[in-house]
C-alpha cells in the first residue's frame, strides 16, 4: 500500500498586497471543488487566511503559533479546524505568531519547525497550501523549508514585477542552503486589468522575460471586487459568488495548476 503524501505549496511574494491570501484560500477552495482534500496553513500573523475562511479564533484555541513555538508539546491534529466546506481544513494563525520569530532565534532547527509539524498530518490531504507574510522572515523560511513548491502571485504592476527578482534570488538562496529540491512551479498574474496599459505591459513582460516566461500561467486573476467582498465575509469567492470573474479566474487557475503539475 502506498501512503498518500500531500503536495505542499507555498504561496509567496515578499511584496505586500499582491493577492497571496486571496490565492491561498481560493486555490484551496477551487481544488476542493475538483474533489481534493486540502489543508490551508496560515503562516501570517495578520491571519487574513483564517478570517477569509470564516474561522473565528479565540485565545484558547490551538493555533500555528503553539505548533511552531513548541512542536513537541503540541499535536498538529489539535490545531486543525474544519471549515464550513467539505474537504477544506485550516490551521489558523494568531497575532502571537509575530513573536515566534524572536523566541526561536537561537534555537537549533528553527527553520524546520513547520516541516516537522506537517509530517504528522500530511497523509490526510492531497494538498497543503501555506500562506506567507509579506516579508522574508523566519516564518517564510519555515514555509519554504516545508514546501515542495512555490506558487507566486504577481500583481500586474511595475513595483510587483520589480520585486519578483528579489523573490527569485531569495528562493535561489533557500535552494542552495536548506532545500535543494524546492521548485518554483508557477507565477500567476493577479489584479489584471485589461483596460490599463500598465497591466497589459507587465503581463507582456512576464510572458517574455527569460527568467519567468516558462513559469507564467495562462490564467490570470482579474481585478474583481467580489474577491475582497467575499473575504470580508469569511467566504472564498469560488463558493459564494460563483458567477463572478473572481470565482471563474480562481477555478481556471486551479485547473491549469492540475494540468501543469
Ligand atoms: N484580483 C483582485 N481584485 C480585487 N481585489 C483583490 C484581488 N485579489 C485580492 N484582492 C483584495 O486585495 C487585498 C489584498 O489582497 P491579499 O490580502 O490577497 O494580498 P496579500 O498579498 O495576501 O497581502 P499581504 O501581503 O498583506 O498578506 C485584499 O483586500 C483582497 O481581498
Ligand atoms: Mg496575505
Amino acid at each position: 500500500m502506498t501512503i498518500k503524501k500531500a503536495r505542499k505549496i507555498a504561496i509567496a511574494n515578499e511584496k505586500g498586497g499582491v493577492g497571496k491570501t486571496a490565492m491561498a484560500i481560493n486555490l484551496a477552495a477551487a481544488l476542493t471543488l475538483e474533489g481534493k482534500n486540502v489543508l490551508v496553513v496560515d503562516m501570517d500573523p495578520q491571519h487574513n487566511a483564517t478570517i477569509g475562511l470564516g474561522v473565528a479564533i479565540n485565545d484558547e484555541m490551538e493555533n500555528i503559533y503553539h505548533l511552531i513555538s513548541d512542536p513537541r508539546a503540541s499535536h498538529a491534529q489539535d490545531s486543525v479546524c474544519r471549515t464550513k466546506w467539505k474537504g477544506l481544513d485550516l490551521i489558523p494563525s494568531h497575532m502571537d505568531l509575530s513573536g515566534a520569530e524572536i523566541e526561536m532565534v537561537d534555537e537549533e532547527g528553527r527553520e524546520n519547525r513547520l516541516k516537522e509539524v506537517l509530517s504528522d498530518i500530511e497523509d490526510a490531504y492531497d494538498f497543503i497550501i501555506m500562506d506567507t507574510p509579506p516579508s522574508l522572515s523566519l516564518l517564510t523560511i519555515n514555509v519554504f523549508s516545508a514546501a515542495d513548491e512555490v506558487l507566486v502571485p504577481c500583481q500586474t504592476h511595475p513595483y510587483a514585477f520589480k520585486a519578483l527578482g528579489d523573490l527569485f534570488d531569495t528562493i535561489s538562496e533557500v535552494q542552495e542552503e536548506i532545500h535543494p529540491e524546492l521548485k518554483i512551479s508557477g507565477i500567476i498574474p493577479t489584479f489584471f486589468d485589461r483596460r490599463t496599459r500598465v497591466s497589459r505591459g507587465i503581463l507582456e513582460k512576464l510572458h517574455t522575460d527569460q527568467r519567468y516566461k516558462d513559469l507564467v500561467f495562462e490564467s490570470t486573476v482579474r481585478v474583481n471586487s467580489a474577491i475582497a467582498e467575499s473575504s470580508d465575509i469569511g467566504k472564498p469567492v469560488v463558493f459564494c459568488r460563483t458567477r463572478s470573474y473572481g470565482a471563474q479566474d480562481f477555478m481556471a487557475v486551479a485547473s491549469e495548476y492540475l494540468r501543469r503539475k
